[in-house]
């Protein structure tokens, strides 16, 4: 079993880069028959889906614009503790068909806030699609179009997502060690 360290973790192959990218392959067609004629914006969420959105943008060949944003993360004060924000975005999405490029789903928390601030500029529809979901840690309520591969729980690195900072260049997904 071919295995990465990364700082203090041992981490396993998990997913090659051959089934991510078939998966990818399987979006993209989706997209590009759902979305034919429509004129859609491409958001994609920094700094994790930097490499989702690269290959998935190479296979969709319908006229788009592409753009990408990034979500602030900051302990606030409020009795939710950790507030996070949209920033980045230049575009005017008012009528717009919109698709959120994530790389990873977990508790939905995040995606959960980007859609409730997204709704506020009015786009005609918001579309998701994310790289990965773990939907075994799913705690909110939200809609989820496109998801290329479902994962277990335990945490990965690779192919965009870092475990502290490190890991985002990995071609392939690990899995961590014992987990
Ligand atoms: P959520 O708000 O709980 O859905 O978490 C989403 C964010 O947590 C993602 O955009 C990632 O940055 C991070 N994340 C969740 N799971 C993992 C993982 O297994 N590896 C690396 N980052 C992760
Ligand atoms: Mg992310």
């Amino acid at each position: 079993m071919k295995t990465v360290t990364i700082k203090d973790k041992e981490f396993d192959l998990f997913l090659t880069e051959e089934v991510i990218e078939k998966a990818i392959d399987n979006v993209a067609a989706r997209l590009n028959k759902d979305l034919a004629g429509k004129d859609p914006l491409f958001i994609c969420v920094l700094n994790g889906s930097f490499m989702y959105a690269s290959e998935l943008m190479k296979r969709v060949s319908i006229p788009c614009e592409v753009s990408f944003v990034k979500m602030s993360s900051y302990k606030g004060t409020s009795s939710t503790g950790k507030i996070k924000e949209i920033y980045g975005l230049e575009e005017d999405i008012k009528g717009r068909t919109v698709v959120i490029v994530e790389d990873i789903v977990d508790t939905g928390y995040t995606m959960s806030l980007m859609l409730e601030q997204l709704v506020c500029d009015e786009p005609e529809e918001i579309l998701v699609t994310t790289l990965l979901l773990k939907p075994d840690a799913l705690k909110h309520d939200i809609k989820l179009d496109y998801v290329a591969l479902e994962i277990p729980s335990d945490f990965i690195v690779g192919f965009g997502l870092d475990y502290d900072g490190y890991g985002r260049n990995l071609p392939d997904i690990y899995k961590i060690k014992n987990s």
